[in-house]
């Protein structure tokens, strides 16, 4: 089963008012805990690594991976960089077999981010790659943060159109109260996003898919796991399943989850750990890891995505 594009994916998510999980890949025991669980709930998924994921297991590993896994399985993978930084990168994953790619040119001034990204969207479609854009920045965990950086970082709807008709992107990720990492709102905050901005946005760009970056729930179970079997990890609140799950049926077909997994995999090794400090075999612990990193992921598509049952 070669890979494919998020076209079809995002065309059937969009009409069917669910999304497609979008998952980040490091190594060979994160390919196989996402892929078995799609494989088992008929779910299609995009796979996707970032700069630093390609730097730790290399470029031709992670896609041999990820094509061994869609041969395997025979499921619709998408193959898709994270975070691309610069057109090098993305170039270098376009040429090197990936399916789809994301410029974020989130951080720059409006008319350089859509000047880079029409760069990279021109060279992606000669080669029959998909690309994601950026507009707005997620907020950020940091306490210092003030509301008015916050408000500053939300996308500007009034900006969507005139980004996708200039750049010609595939999908865009707007930032609507988002964030990355495992601490996302501050302890006793109330997790709140703007489908204010969610809603304008679609209304500008009927049929257009949209994406979430940031979008871990942060399992609170697996956060106690990992204190009590020796972890220091500070209360992490991440963005509330039925948010997702609204989301989803609206205009966003793609959602990003990267802490989650990455939680789930430190809780099932730490557990296996203290229950059994002997064991040093690699297989040994990283058996509990990879089942773990499975069950969150068919909890996720069933019950955020909503995308079981969709893939062909
Ligand atoms: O959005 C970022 C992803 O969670 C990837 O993180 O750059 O540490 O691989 P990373
Ligand atoms: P999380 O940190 O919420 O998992 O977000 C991951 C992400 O957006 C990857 O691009
Ligand atoms: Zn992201």
């Amino acid at each position: 089963m070669p890979l494919v594009t998020t076209k079809e994916m995002f065309k059937k998510a969009y009409e069917g008012g669910y999304a497609i999980g979008a998952f980040n890949v490091n190594n060979m025991e994160i390919v196989q805990g996402i892929t078995r669980a799609c494989k088992k709930l008929n779910a299609p998924v995009i796979l996707q690594c970032s700069s630093g994921a390609r730097k730790y297991a290399s470029h031709d590993y992670l896609v041999a991976m990820v094509k061994a896994a869609a041969e395997e399985t025979g499921i619709d993978i998408a193959l898709h960089l994270d975070h691309g930084p610069d057109f090098e990168t993305c170039k270098s994953c376009i040429d090197g077999g990936f399916t789809s790619v994301m410029i974020d040119g989130s951080s720059l001034p409006y008319e350089e981010n859509v000047a880079l990204t029409k760069k990279v969207v021109d060279y992606a479609h000669a080669h029959g790659v998909v690309v994601e854009g950026e507009l707005g920045t997620l907020a950020g965990v940091e306490d210092d943060v003030s509301v008015e950086a916050e408000n500053a970082s939300y996308t500007k709807p009034e900006q969507v159109e005139d980004f996708v008709n200039r750049t010609g992107v595939d999908s865009l990720a707007i930032a609507i109260g988002t964030s990355h990492g495992a601490y996302k709102f501050k302890p006793g905050q109330k997790p709140q996003l703007r489908f204010d901005i969610l809603e304008e946005v679609e209304k500008r760009l009927p049929g257009f898919p949209i994406v979430l970056h940031g979008a871990s729930s942060v399992n609170q179970e697996h956060i106690k796991l990992i204190n009590e079997f020796g972890g220091e990890m500070p209360d992490a609140i991440g963005i509330p399943e039925d948010m997702l799950r609204k989301a989803s049926s609206m205009a966003v077909c793609k959602i990003n989850v990267d802490s989650d997994i990455r939680i789930a995999m430190t809780a099932a090794i730490r557990k296996h750990f203290s229950e059994n400090p002997t064991h040093f075999d690699p297989r040994q612990y990283l058996t509990p890891a990879r089942d773990l990193i499975e069950e969150v992921v068919s909890h996720k598509i069933t019950n955020v995505m909503g995308c079981d049952g969709k893939n062909g």
